[in-house]
């Protein structure tokens, strides 16, 4: 019978396209074609409507058998593909716990931070205590406590950021607003010496503020270090000494120090304070400009117009005060050319130090 062998072709065909799929989706595929509702085995079986009555049971038997074949077989495949797949799964899946973790970038303390703390730990070697006043001051502690003339020229609204103005004009006119900026730390020193009665022997890190253009020996936002000893019979062998001993716990042993007469209106005498070059030794080379030497530091003994301000007798006590700027020290340790580096936030600069 025709119909019969038209059974026995389909399934050879569809026991070849069985074996052949190999994934889930061909698979289907597959199962859609034959024995779906549009399926070649559906339609051969339509045929059977119009066989005879003697035809039909043997036909009927030949396809149920054809059936009931093709569907284990495709159940066995199904089988089969989607033990392949979960394996895929899995393998995609897999974590390799043996590979190294990936890891973040680590932050670490600023550079300025670090030469500030280590500047800190030097005096703190020696006794000093830390002080501390306002960044916004009042003209009084930044200028006239410390012995600046009314028309002294640091003063000026070129140097200066002024704050408030007094005259209730909206531009701030030169010598008429009290409130500023401080422009160094050295008005710590004012503050310290009211609240505290000698021996003193103070160190006062802080921001100050300057209207300068940044450049890279200048910065309008910088850090200082101010330092003031109080105390009877303080000389200013002292300072020297007490100068010598920081160049040297912070730069090293070899480093020579220098005081060059100078001019402060707070100390008298005042000195600019030098040390020998790293890099030559003090001989003169490209890095100190053939000087040998380099600037660090202003310092000197407290005038005594200061103490009168601050109610202390300078008959029975003497004292002196420096102050550095941290960037120009951190500059000079790490042989960095231009200060405006320390406040840029590059991490690709700040990574190195
Ligand atoms: N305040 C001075 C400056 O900013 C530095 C200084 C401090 C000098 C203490 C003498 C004594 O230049």
């Amino acid at each position: 019978m025709a119909i019969i062998e038209d059974l026995r072709a389909l399934q050879g065909e569809v026991l070849s396209a069985t074996s052949g799929a190999t994934t889930l989706d061909e698979l289907d595929a597959v199962r859609i074609a034959y024995l779906g509702k549009k399926g070649s085995l559906t339609a051969v079986l339509r045929g059977l409507a119009g066989l005879s009555a003697e035809e039909r049971p043997e036909v009927g038997r030949v396809s149920n058998e054809v059936r009931r074949l093709l569907e284990a077989a495709l159940a066995e495949r199904y089988v089969t593909l989607e033990a392949v797949a979960r394996q895929r799964r899995i393998a995609a899946d897999a974590v390799d716990v043996t590979l190294p973790g990936r890891s973040r970038p680590q932050g670490h303390q600023h550079v300025l931070h670090q030469v500030v703390d280590e500047i800190v730990e030097i005096f703190a070697g020696l006794g000093y205590t830390i002080g501390e006043g306002p960044e916004v001051e009042l003209d009084y502690y930044n200028f006239t406590a410390l012995n600046h003339p009314p028309d002294h020229p640091a003063r000026a609204l070129q140097d200066t950021f002024y704050v408030r103005d007094l005259s209730g004009d909206r531009a701030v006119v030169e010598g008429e607003s009290d409130v500023l900026l401080r422009t160094h730390t050295s008005p710590v020193q004012v503050h310290v010496m009211e609240s505290q009665k000698p021996p003193i022997y103070v160190l006062a890190p802080g921001k100050v503020y300057r209207r300068d253009v940044a450049d890279p020996s200048h910065l309008p936002q910088f850090t200082q270090i101010e330092g003031l000893v109080v105390d009877e019979g303080i000389t200013m062998g002292d300072l020297k000494g007490t100068l010598e001993h920081f160049v040297r716990e912070m730069f090293g042993p070899d480093r020579r120090v220098r005081l060059r007469p100078h001019f402060f209106p707070f100390t008298e005498p005042s000195a600019e304070v030098d040390v020998s070059c790293g890099i030559c030794g003090g001989s003169g080379c490209r890095s100190c400009s053939g000087e040998g030497w380099l600037e660090i530091l202003g310092c000197g003994m407290v005038d005594p117009n200061v103490f009168r301000h601050v109610g202390i007798d300078p008959e029975r006590y003497t004292g002196f005060a420096f102050g550095m700027g941290a960037e120009r020290i951190a500059g000079l340790k790490y042989g960095v050319p231009d200060l405006r580096l320390f406040i840029e936030g590059d991490v690709r600069f700040l990574h190195q130090l």
